[in-house]
């Protein structure tokens, strides 16, 4: 008899650990309220998400195991994302490389300092010249100055990743149960995969993950307007963080954060998301505002996931923050490790016994 696992959170953590240890001969089912809701209803962190996949370009001197951990998962994304588009047909991946760009003085030295230590890591990043970079991407404004490209920086379709995880689990033979669950004792399972996102720490109370909103945009194209950049483009603009996101039929333009845990779209964040993209490509205004959507980000205190056992019975998989498309296949190898009773040496420093969790929190 194939021992059974029961995988809270249906986003693309969960999925993606149930489709992997499916495929590891684990009895899986999977548990999501929003099974039973309409896509368009769905304001998870996987749904709103925009796909870009930049550990280097955004390393900073000091996060070595931050940059660690997104580097393995980087490593991982072709394989893991080819397997996808090998069984679904679905094409994954909007962009092969990301740009940073730097609108003044500042910037121009911070682009400095992280290419310099991303190097030192053993990781490639290049500084383009402002010439450089207009011949890269012609639309993007004048006020550029100077570019950090990393070819090894991919994009995905976020939302074409859950429904080809959710087809490929299914084929597994996953079991999609359209329930909450709020007592993990409860679950009939030999183990259990906490992946709630935002809602773990009700699972097991001290987990430290707390919600961090975002807000994005969805433009698309239309007859007759510049093409959307063929890389993902980042900058900081007026100290705010501001990233654009290829897409087959668009741009995905983010994303505010805030400490909150609503989803309502405000004014003053579309603003200033429109703002800051026609700062990057003036061109963006003739789009069309398609989609506006807000999400919670799983944040842990020090940003890097909590991915670890809890107690014999409980893993935790949980705590992705801003990262949580990118570590997506780390995780679901880290996780499927543990099942099986081993451990992936690349997420140790993801074990959740750094935050020091009280005996009681660690095992019940
Ligand atoms: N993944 C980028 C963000 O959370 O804004």
């Amino acid at each position: 008899m194939s021992r059974s696992v029961a995988i809270v959170g249906g986003g693309v953590i969960g999925t993606s650990i149930a489709w992997q240890a499916a495929r590891r001969g684990w009895r899986v089912r999977l548990y999501d309220p929003q099974f039973a809701a309409s896509p368009t209803s769905i304001a998870s962190a996987s749904w709103v998400a925009g796909g870009m996949l930049a550990p280097l370009s955004e390393g900073w001197p000091g996060e070595d195991d931050v940059l660690a951990l997104g580097s393995a998962s980087l490593d991982l994304w072709p394989e893991f994302g080819g397997a996808l588009e090998a069984a679904t047909g679905l094409e994954l991946f909007t962009s092969s490389s990301s740009l940073t760009v730097a609108l003044d003085t500042a910037d121009a030295q911070d682009l400095e300092t992280i290419a310099e230590w991303v190097t030192a890591q053993g990781r490639e990043l290049r500084i383009l010249s402002r010439s450089e970079v207009r011949d890269c991407e012609p639309s993007l404004g004048r006020g550029v100055r100077m570019g950090l490209l990393s070819e090894a920086e991919r994009a995905v379709d976020n939302r074409l990743l859950l429904s080809a995880l959710r087809s490929s689990a299914a084929s597994e033979g996953v079991e999609c149960v359209g329930e909450s669950v709020s007592d993990v004792d409860a679950l009939e399972a030999d183990q259990v995969v906490i992946a709630a996102g935002t809602g773990s720490a009700t699972l097991w109370p001290g987990l430290p993950v707390r919600p961090v909103k975002g807000e994005i945009l969805r433009l698309r194209t239309r007859p007759g307007v510049t093409p959307p950049p063929t890389r993902t483009i980042r900058a900081s603009v007026h100290g705010r963080a501001c990233y654009l996101v290829p897409r087959a039929d668009g741009i995905v333009v983010g994303a505010t954060q805030y400490e909150s845990a609503d989803t309502q779209v405000t004014v003053a964040g579309v603003r200033n998301l429109i703002a800051d993209a026609e700062t990057l490509i003036p061109a963006l205004g003739e789009y069309e505002l398609h989609e506006t959507s807000a999400g919670l980000r799983p944040m842990s205190p020090d940003n890097l996931p909590l991915i670890g056992r809890l107690s014999d019975r409980v893993i935790a998989a949980t705590g992705h923050g801003r990262n949580g498309i990118l570590l997506t296949p780390v995780t679901a190898a880290a996780v499927v490790a543990l099942l099986d009773g081993s451990e992936l040496g690349e997420a140790a420093a993801a074990d959740p016994s750094r935050f020091r969790l009280k005996e009681r929190e660690l095992s019940r």
